[in-house]
């Protein structure tokens, strides 16, 4: 499957707009980390972008009509189990790199979208300092699982700062872009 079927696909299942950004932003993340483990970036970029595509249909059962979806069009073993293994509700061990990176970038590229969204130049001279300030403060973004943020980083054997720089820069690049196409993360 190439990106421009997956995007087709991810469409007919999800219309919320906020949602296909979210898509995009893990996408761009999980791009980063392909090209970080020197792996297929192109399949790591699809990975993020897929990972939600039952959310919206399905949201009580999230990840795991997706997965059945994603077996369905012949995606290998590894990428399921990277998309089922997100969802910490199906306690799927995280083994493999493309596992850990969705699941370390998932939350992480929500909240830095939620910090660019309240910054004046948005996404534009982002520093790890600022977004962690913003981890702190318990009031912004309520709903983003600072936990899961911290786990996810440890679990992948990345300094926390170090990871949020690599998602801010791959966010920045990614919104640049997807902006010829007229399209943005924020
Ligand atoms: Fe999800
Ligand atoms: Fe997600």
């Amino acid at each position: 499957m190439n990106r421009q079927i997956a995007l087709e696909w991810l469409k007919e299942n999800v219309s919320s707009e906020s949602l296909l950004k979210h898509c995009y932003a893990v996408e761009a993340a999980m791009r980063a980390y392909g090209r970080f483990y020197d792996e297929d970036v192109e399949r790591w970029g699809m990975c993020g972008l897929l990972h939600d595509i039952d959310f919206e249909r399905y949201p009580d059962e999230h990840p795991l009509v997706g997965v059945e979806w994603l077996k369905e069009k012949g995606f290998d073993e590894e990428f399921v189990v990277a998309v089922k293994a997100h969802g910490d509700h199906t306690h799927t061990p995280r083994e493999t790199h493309l596992a850990k990176a969705l699941y370390a970038v998932d939350e992480l590229a929500s909240f830095i979208i939620a910090v660019a969204l309240v910054r004046p130049d948005k996404l534009q001279g982002m520093t790890p300092k600022s977004v962690k300030k913003k981890l702190k403060d318990k009031a912004f973004a309520r709903a983003v699982d600072r936990e899961g943020i911290q786990k996810g980083a440890e679990a992948m054997g990345v300094d926390l700062t170090d990871h949020i720089s690599r998602l801010i820069e791959a966010l920045q690049v990614r919104e640049e872009e997807l902006s010829e196409q007229g399209v943005s993360l924020l």
